[in-house]
């Protein structure tokens, strides 16, 4: 990548043609040896991974499908603040490329008109409290058309592209996403997570929003309040109880 501004992160890029998942990638490659900021790109994934076991519509030459290495020292129950993290990175870099509406839906999806756009995954290994190392991987549709897309995909996802009206530089906008990361990772590391919090806060649609979401003892239904020192988003109900969410998917209303 030449032209890379970040010091860390992609200083090592394998880069491929169609791959399972660079996920999978990465894992190996940390058994192999690989240090932190080392990036797997694909120009296709045949089984590209979302979250909650979905899966991530990658097709040749459309998109920024990669991973990234990271040894954070952080514990497991941290995570959470990097996903995060990662987000915020994501929403600013893709600022600085094209002229969009973009905001972040809790905890990690990136929004535009309220289609999803970009999408953020973090798989760690380690089943103790400390982390032995996480692959953060990220999906942006940068330059899918409409007739790149399943039809079922089309009411809820949409492309840099087609929401810009230009071709997005993929190189481009790699190299802006890792310095903005880097930026956060390195504040993160001396800070904690409170700057970044704020910076999430400002950059969320979810926020001061009605939301629905499955809870662990049934449906929450409420507004989404603030997010916690943890990552995790309080909802405030109808009848004034406040109760926290940590992970899963909400609906926005
Ligand atoms: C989500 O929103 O559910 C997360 C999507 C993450 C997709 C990326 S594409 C690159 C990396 N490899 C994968 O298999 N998944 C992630």
């Amino acid at each position: 990548l030449a032209g890379l501004r970040s010091k860390v992160m992609g200083q090592q890029v394998h880069m491929y043609g169609e791959v399972d998942s660079t996920q999978t990638i990465a894992h190996s490659l940390v058994g192999a040896g690989a240090f932190e900021g080392t990036l797997v790109l694909a120009e296709a994934q045949t089984s590209g991974r979302g979250r909650m076991g979905r899966k991530w519509h990658s097709p040749a030459g459309k998109g920024i499908w990669m991973s990234l290495v990271l040894t954070p020292r952080i514990p497991v129950y941290f995570m959470p603040q990097l996903t995060l993290l990662a987000a915020v990175a994501l929403c600013r870099s893709i600022q600085q490329m094209c002229s969009v509406d973009i905001g972040i839906k809790w905890p990690n999806d990136l929004l535009i008109r309220g289609k999803k756009v970009s999408g953020i995954l973090l798989e760690s290994s380690g089943e103790d409290e400390r982390l032995k190392y996480v692959i953060a991987g990220i999906g942006i549709s940068a330059n899918l058309k409409t007739e790149d897309y399943p039809e079922e995909l089309l009411p809820i996802a949409t492309s840099l592209a087609i929401e810009s009206g230009q071709e997005i530089s993929r190189e481009q906008l790699i190299q802006a996403f890792l310095k903005e990361f880097e930026d956060l990772y390195f504040l993160y590391s001396e800070q904690g997570f409170a700057p970044i919090r704020l910076l999430w806060e400002a950059l969320s649609v979810t926020l001061h929003r009605p939301i629905r979401t499955q809870g662990p003892a049934g449906i929450i239904e409420g507004i989404a309040e603030s997010l916690d020192d943890s990552g995790a988003l309080t909802v405030r109900t109808a009848d004034g109880a406040r109760i926290k969410v940590f992970s899963g998917d909400i609906e926005l209303r």
